[in-house]
């Protein structure tokens, strides 16, 4: 049947096919689309991203129906974290460590998406990056990519279903295609510059996992890597995606990407641009409107072939087969399905479950936390703790601000009818000079003034019992072109947090963030502190339930909070060097000004409890080519309430012909032991956990030395060693 129709389309049709045009329900890039409708009804279009709803769907497709071949148009959208009903950004759901939860939401998220007209979702992001400066870290699992590639498996397993024709799952695109999380500086859209190495033990794994998964299209970067840009780049797309990875599904590119090439200087125009991103392999043009322009002229003059240009729009047709859509191009344009299904109550009670398992209990000295419920007055302070918008987070699809729920409405929620709570905003969120004079970020600036702000929560902690002091970053200070250079709390917001501290009474620190911050100044103060990303749309109420010890935190960072801004790129990966940090003889790697560790490292994160880890042990001290090894470790709750913990399995192999990260993680165990409970958690290793990229990058197990380490984070570890024979 493909066949048939690629034999009857004519060329323009071809390229129409390859034609992806944004609509303008979202806004998600420069530049718009235009004149679509009429691409559509002429067959120059073949699919359409930024347009949802039933109706709006329906409304194109019946144009679509009414082209000469009558191929059905496809549907994508941004589909991060949820659609109407907003998850946790993903790099809080990654600090659930929780794969089956994740690939829960994913699949809430496909329902909801494909009842409201979408085929397609611009989701996992699965980029690593080690630079929190990078806003796109909130769109990712973290730095690690052994549990970036189990998160990458799940979400699109979560997304596309067993049958990718039902009528709840969307086709997953894994971006960006490559490396973009390793952009220069931490600052988006910058280059790439990386040794192979890295790409193949840090960097490719997510994506691999998730191509191994069966995701069914690839979306390229915009960055260049090694100098050519990754939409032109054959080696990327090519040699590696389908050649050595055996990738069979589509590539898009991302927003105008092609386009782009001319401004990367490796193109001298839009007609070589487009001639060189069909030949490195890819099969649509998002925005761009390249291929459409050029594609029938450079396959007249033989600059590409029959057999390129055919290639590229098979994929698309089969992606739509598969998708269900020649059969039914209308059936996830329905109606009755989005009444049902969009922000349904069991899909909030998965959201209300995703955001509680996301917080990340940073610091709770002498057990500050949880506070009780009564009696006494609690101040919530702080730009974001009203705000429902900013729980939503940065790329929150169709999410509705106003049924989201802020941290006052959880706390109100929590604490009822007989409770006492006060709020004031207590500063902008961000006033400083380089924001004031404009940019890309307009935070909306409280007419009142940061004086006035200050005296009105100075009045409000004056009254209160306890203070929850609610900071961070708004929604738009992380996420696409959200770059930072400096990570700490804008200066209004610090000026807000001393003010508070000078009161002497009791007081807790939230953070809401799309990425790890700078948080040493406060960590030197506050006795308690919360990461609470952006929570989604239940994302108050869960974040209550931490509040007042209804759930107890379970949350474990998967990214090194920092000391210093300086200090990135950072990762608990980190290799010995032939000079390891030594304090006291100088000529060794260290900073003379902070240490080389993480304020909190990847890894990290405290619970209502305490735990004792006993000593690790292996099963026997040596282990056979193929065989295993069972390493162990004791822990034990010290607490008087039942207590749950994320046992981590780290590995070193001791001795390489490369140089070696020190640990990398290679397992994790969630347990939950009532007070007092001892228990003996055991980790299986084989060789697939000790493999690594060999000296032709394929995976090798070297003989020798390695150590397990296990701890209830990176940096607080036991070891034992073993012996992997020849
Ligand atoms: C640009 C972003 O980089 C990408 O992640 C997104 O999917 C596209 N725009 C489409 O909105």
């Amino acid at each position: 049947m493909i066949e048939n129709l690629l034999h009857s389309m004519t060329v323009q049709e071809k390229a129409g096919q390859l034609n992806l045009m944004t609509g303008s329900m979202d806004v998600t890039g420069s530049k718009a689309s235009e004149g679509m409708e009429a691409k559509v009804r002429a067959g120059e279009c073949g699919g359409v991203f930024n347009v949802f709803t039933p109706e709006a769907t329906r409304q194109l497709q019946e144009i679509a129906m009414k082209s000469r071949l009558k191929i059905p148009l496809l549907f994508g959208y941004d589909v991060i974290h949820g659609h109407r009903t907003i998850f946790p950004i993903p790099l809080g759901l990654s600090s659930s460590w929780n794969t089956e939860l994740i690939q829960k939401t994913a699949h809430v998220a496909a329902t909801e998406a494909a009842a409201d007209g979408l085929h397609w979702t611009y989701s996992p992001m699965v980029d690593i990056s080690h630079d929190a400066r990078w806003g796109r870290v909130a769109e990712g699992a973290g730095e690690d990519p052994w549990l970036g590639s189990q998160i990458a498996r799940s979400m699109v397993e979560g997304y596309q279903g067993k049958d990718l024709s039902a009528v709840d799952s969307v086709a997953a695109c894994v971006k960006h295609f490559a490396l973009y999380g390793a952009v220069t500086a931490g600052r988006d859209y910058n280059t790439v510059d990386m040794s192979r190495r890295s790409m193949e033990e840090t960097y490719f794994p997510p994506y691999r996992a998730a191509v191994n998964a069966g995701a069914r299209t690839v979306m390229t970067s915009f960055n260049d890597i090694d100098g050519v840009p990754a939409t032109g780049n054959r080696w990327l797309l090519t040699d590696i995606l389908r050649n050595e990875w055996g990738f069979k599904g589509l590539v898009v590119t991302d927003y105008s990407a092609i386009e782009e090439m001319i401004q990367h200087s490796t193109t001298a125009d839009g007609e070589q641009a487009a001639q060189q991103a069909l030949h490195a392999g890819v099969d649509m043009d998002m925005v761009s409107e390249l291929f459409l322009k050029y594609l029938p002229d450079l396959l007249a003059t033989g600059r590409v072939t029959e057999e390129e240009l055919d290639h590229a729009v098979r994929r698309v047709l089969i992606l739509k087969r598969d998708l269900g859509l020649f059969r039914d191009p209308f059936s996830r344009s329905d109606e009755a399905r989005a009444k049902k299904e969009l922000f349904s109550d069991a899909h909030r009670a998965l959201a209300l479950q995703a955001a509680r398992e996301s917080i990340v209990l940073l610091k709770n000295d002498g057990a500050t936390l949880p506070l009780k419920k009564s009696p006494g007055t609690i101040a919530l302070i702080g730009p974001l703790a009203a705000s429902k918008r900013d729980m939503l987070g940065c790329w929150a699809a169709a999410g509705n601000d106003n049924l989201a729920a802020s941290p006052l409405d959880g706390v109100l929620r929590s604490l009822g009818d007989g409770a006492s709570v006060l709020h004031a905003r207590g500063s902008d969120v961000d006033d400083s000079e380089h924001v004031r004079l404009g940019g890309s970020f307009f935070p909306q600036l409280d007419p009142r003034g940061s004086e006035e702000m200050l005296v009105e929560a100075d009045k409000i902690a004056a009254k209160a019992d306890t203070i929850v002091l609610v900071l961070g970053e708004s929604w738009e200070m992380n996420g696409e072109a959200a770059s930072r250079a400096d990570i700490r709390l804008p200066d209004c917001q610090r000026a807000l947090a001393s003010r508070m501290l000078a009161t002497g009474k009791k007081c807790i620190l939230v953070v809401m963030s799309g990425r790890p911050l700078d948080l040493t100044w406060e960590s030197a103060r506050f006795p308690a502190i919360v990461e609470a990303w952006a929570l989604g749309t239940e994302g108050g109420y869960a974040l209550a339930d931490v509040l007042f010890g209804d759930f107890a935190p379970v949350g474990k960072l998967t990214m090194s909070f920092p000391r210093a801004v300086g200090q990135l790129p950072m990762t608990y990966r980190a290799k010995n060097t032939g000079r390891p940090a030594n304090d006291k003889i100088r000529y060794t790697s260290k900073y003379i000004d902070v240490p080389n560790e993480p304020l909190y490292p990847f890894g990290h994160g405290l619970t209502y409890g305490s735990f004792e880890y006993g000593a690790v042990n292996v099963d026997s001290p040596t282990m056979q080519p193929g065989g295993k090894v069972t390493v162990s470790a004791e822990i034990k709750n010290t607490s008087d309430k039942a207590a749950t913990e994320t046992l981590q399995l780290y590995l070193r192999d001791v001795v390489s012909f490369v140089t070696r990260p020190l640990k990398e993680l290679r397992g994790y165990q969630r347990v939950t032991l009532q007070p007092g409970e001892e228990k003996n958690v055991r980790f299986a290793i084989d060789d697939s956990l000790l493999s690594f990229p060999g000296p032709d990058f394929n995976p090798m197990v070297e003989p020798g030395e390695f150590e397990a380490m296990v701890g209830p984070n990176s940096a607080q570890v036991k070891g034992v060693k073993f012996n992997r024979l020849k």
